[in-house]
């Protein structure tokens, strides 16, 4: 019996600057999980275009969450960075995917309704079709393991969905070309070519909330710049805006139960449990019972200690375009010989001719 080789693959749009929610949801666990995995890291470039075609200039941006990925510590050469646009494969497996996929499951996902708001026959058809492309991305190198941010767990439901669905309607031809792996679906033990991805999703604070409402997320497009903390700040300023984070006026609780209903303080706890690589509950046992007064200081140093060496770093990679696009243009090649194997079997399963 063979199985799935582990591989991890995660995306980052190039949109905006990055912030602490996608560095302690996503580019903090990319670097860790690059000790004990092989691991491809993809600038969605394709997935940028869906919210808004035309971008002012969308190269610069792959380019900057490319020098986030570099910065933060993912090692290019022992593993895949590359941006999706490179990959030709990634949109080719999307368009049969396009065909596996029910209109019904993308009109029932929370992104697609949110971006596309109340005009949505106005919406682009590439942003209904984005999770097709998001389980393209990461089947076509028959990923297993995916770590993203809690905003992503129903577009991974969709994707072995569409797995399962493949694997299900081909399952015949499958065999007859003795292309498939066994797995553990549920008690079943079922043969199919695409695996059931995992998302990986835990750690102290899987949603980072803005720093001036604990009930909001902190994104990319909150019109308050101190709703966020860039990982390109420099130290004043991640300092100031942690000095002026939203809280109540209660001290921090002395058992984590406290937290309920302060989401504020909720949040701020589990920002300094993932930068510091430590528990919430280790959190409330330093500083339980402190005022905000205390806690924020600690807090700013912390967060300076760890995000101001990226933004220098950052900001150097930046200054030389010319080395960051070798290292897409070498990644993309990695990636591509994967990618194009794959699609070599799958275009055999589904009959289309290619010889
Ligand atoms: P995006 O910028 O939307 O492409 O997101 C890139 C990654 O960051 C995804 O894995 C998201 O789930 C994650 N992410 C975005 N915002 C947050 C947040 N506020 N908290 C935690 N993770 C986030
Ligand atoms: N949809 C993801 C986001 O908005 C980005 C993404 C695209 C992605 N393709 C992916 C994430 C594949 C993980 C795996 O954050």
């Amino acid at each position: 019996m063979t199985s799935f080789k582990p591989l991890v693959f995660s995306g980052v749009q190039p949109t905006g600057n990055l912030h602490l929610g996608n560095y302690l949801g996503a580019i903090r666990k990319f670097v860790d999980l690059q000790e004990s995995n092989d691991c491809i890291y993809c600038v969605v470039d394709l997935h940028a275009i869906t919210a808004q075609l035309v971008h002012g200039d969308l190269g610069a941006q792959t380019r900057s969450i490319t020098a986030a990925f570099l910065a933060s510590g993912i090692d290019p050469k022992k593993h895949i960075v590359f941006n999706q646009a490179r990959v030709p494969q990634h949109a080719e497996l999307a368009w049969i995917f396009n065909c596996v996929a029910r209109i019904g499951w993308m009109n029932r996902m929370t992104q697609f309704k949110d971006k596309a708001g109340k005009d949505r026959e106005n919406a682009s058809l590439g942003l209904l079709a984005y999770p097709s492309l998001m389980a393209a991305d990461i089947l076509v190198y028959r990923a297993t393991h995916v770590p993203v941010g809690d905003d992503q767990k129903q577009h991974l439901e969709l994707t072995r969905d569409i797995a399962a669905k493949f694997n299900n309607d081909f399952s015949e031809k499958i065999g007859e070309l003795g292309v498939g792996v066994e797995m553990q679906v549920g008690d079943e033990t079922v043969n199919g070519f695409f695996p059931m991805t995992e998302p990986l999703i835990d750690g102290p604070i899987t949603r980072v909330m803005s720093l001036r409402d604990g009930t909001k997320k902190m994104s990319k497009s909150d019109p308050s710049d101190l709703s966020r903390i860039n990982l390109t700040d420099d130290a004043d300023t991640i300092s100031k805006k942690i000095k002026k984070a939203k809280t109540d006026p209660e001290p921090l609780p002395s058992d984590i139960e406290g937290l309920k209903g302060r989401p504020e303080a909720e949040n701020l706890v589990g920002i300094y449990a993932a930068l510091a690589g430590t528990t919430r509950e280790q959190v409330i046992a330093d500083f339980g019972g402190q005022q905000f007064s205390v806690f924020k200081p600690a807090l700013a140093d912390l967060a300076v200690d760890k995000l101001a060496p990226i933004a220098t770093e950052m900001r150097k990679l930046e200054a030389d375009p010319a080395y960051i696009d070798s290292v897409l243009r070498d990644g993309g090649e990695r990636a591509g010989a994967i990618a194009e194997a794959t699609m070599k079997t799958v275009k055999q399963i589904v009959g289309l001719l290619d010889n």
